[in-house]
């Protein structure tokens, strides 16, 4: 690790006020992990992208956080740069930077009349984040509705991708090496986009234990199969590891309860891996990220 002035003082000629040890728990929305090495929150593209030259200089690794909404961060923290998303939320039409709230643009855009995002509805996350999972469910995902996304390439040049262009799979968008930076929607007038995106939400809040401190599904559903399920159908509803359960409303998503820490949850997560294997012979792929 470089000298915590050195790096701070590199970024700040960059314009960027770094923090040092900055908890990430807070910006997580399991409310668990430990602290960053460093810390920024760039307001535009331009200092997103001198944050992300100045830790290559630096020779430290980078990663983006978003709403910190699919994302299990390690007790101990994360070594290097974090740079948060938050104040990049720009929004021109529907050329979306890559910090808005995904939940205000689904809300924004089927109230004037617009359909294409309603299956993002219930879908904690900000814009690209969600690009970069290619969020989604049972409904739809949101490469569906993309135009273009504009990057930071691995070499550090922006750059605009046509949808075409983008390897989007279920829950990946194939380009992880590539920094969001901004996101082009293509939505079409629909009238019937308020009722499918109500129908949704509905129907979510009532499957899914919304408004506790979780990550979403942990775990991807195996080709054909629902992780969910297979996890209910273990008897596992309502196991607990500290202060980490599995929801008794849904069973493919762990809650913390309150003072749940990174390791209750990991300690969890292998407990249903290994019984899911020994009950049907399948291993099941996570969904969050581990930090
Ligand atoms: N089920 C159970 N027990 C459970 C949970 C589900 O029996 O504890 C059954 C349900 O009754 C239903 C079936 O499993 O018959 C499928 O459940 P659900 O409709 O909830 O869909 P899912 O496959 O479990 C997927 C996405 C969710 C998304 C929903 C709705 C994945 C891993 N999960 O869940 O995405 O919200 O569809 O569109 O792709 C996420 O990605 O974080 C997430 C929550």
């Amino acid at each position: 690790m470089i000298a915590r002035t050195a790096f701070g003082t590199f970024l700040a000629e960059r314009g960027l006020d770094a923090s040092f040890g900055e908890p990430l728990a807070p910006y997580t929305t399991l409310k668990i992990g430990g602290p960053a090495d460093y810390f920024v929150r760039p307001g535009t593209p331009d200092e997103l992208r001198a944050a992300v030259e100045a830790a290559r200089d630096a020779d430290l690794p980078v990663r983006l956080l978003g709403s910190g909404a699919n994302l299990l961060v390690g007790d101990g923290g994360v070594r290097g740069l974090v740079i948060h998303l938050g104040r990049m939320r720009r929004r021109e039409g529907l050329h979306v930077e890559a910090g808005y709230n995904l939940a205000k643009l689904v809300r924004e855009t089927v109230d004037a009349g617009l359909g294409g995002l309603e299956a993002l509805a219930g879908v904690p996350a900000c814009v690209g984040g969600a690009v970069a999972m290619n969020a989604g469910g049972r409904h739809g995902d949101i490469s569906g509705a993309i135009r273009y996304v504009d990057v930071l390439t691995p070499a550090g040049s922006p750059r605009r991708l046509d949808r075409r262009d983008i390897p989007f799979r279920y829950r990946s968008w194939g380009l992880d090496s590539h920094v969001v930076l901004a996101a082009g929607f293509d939505l079409r007038p629909d009238p019937d986009a308020r009722r499918r995106c109500d129908e949704i939400l509905a129907a979510k809040k009532a499957s899914q234990p919304l408004g506790t401190h979780n990550a979403g599904c942990v775990f991807k559903n195996p080709p054909g199969a629902g992780a969910g399920r297979m996890i209910d159908e273990c008897g596992l509803k309502g196991a607990r590891v500290g202060g980490a359960t599995v929801s008794r409303k849904h069973a493919n998503f762990i809650v913390n309860e309150g003072g749940g820490t990174a390791t209750d949850v990991r300690i969890l997560i292998d407990l249903v891996r290994d019984r899911v294997r020994a009950r049907f012979g399948t291993e099941l792929e996570l969904e969050i990220l581990l930090w």
